[in-house]
């Protein structure tokens, strides 16, 4: 069974209220109770933070485990050497995604620290961007 684990970064907690005409009004919660049922022979974990230090903590302590890391880093994608470095130091496999196209919105979002050192970057298709990251690992 492939292992993978979702890292989502600052305020994507509140999915479901947050900005829902850019990031929908479903919540993460139901969202991965949709994917874990239709991918259920795969094991998709998840954690979310809204703090920097630990989301390098988990992007290390999976980044040598798991099958694949598929990061939503956030605000932090665009301002967070720290995250950057994680992803380059462990050997997983990342695969960074967002829900919004950061390429259509404020120039401080075509900034990435994170997409240099994934594997492959899926942006701009709601919450279905986590989805084909997961199929990327079938
Ligand atoms: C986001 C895009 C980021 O620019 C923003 O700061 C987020 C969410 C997205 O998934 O579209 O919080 O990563």
């Amino acid at each position: 069974m492939k292992k993978l684990i979702i890292i989502n970064g600052p305020n994507l907690n509140l999915l479901g209220t947050r900005e829902p005409e850019i990031y929908g009004s479903l919540s993460f919660t139901e969202f991965l109770d949709e994917l874990r049922a239709k991918y259920f022979d795969m094991s998709i974990d998840y954690f979310q933070s809204n703090i920097e230090g630990e989301l390098i903590d988990k992007i290390q302590e999976a980044g040598f485990s798991y099958d694949g890391i598929i990061l939503n880093a956030a605000a932090y994608t665009h301002t967070s050497v720290g995250i950057g470095d994680a992803v380059k130091a462990v050997e997983s496999p990342v695969i960074e995604v967002h829900i919004s196209n950061t390429f259509a919105r404020e120039d401080f979002r075509h900034q990435s620290f994170i997409s240099p050192n994934a594997k492959g970057v899926i942006l701009g298709f709601g919450l279905q961007s986590y989805e084909l990251a997961i199929q990327s690992f079938i």
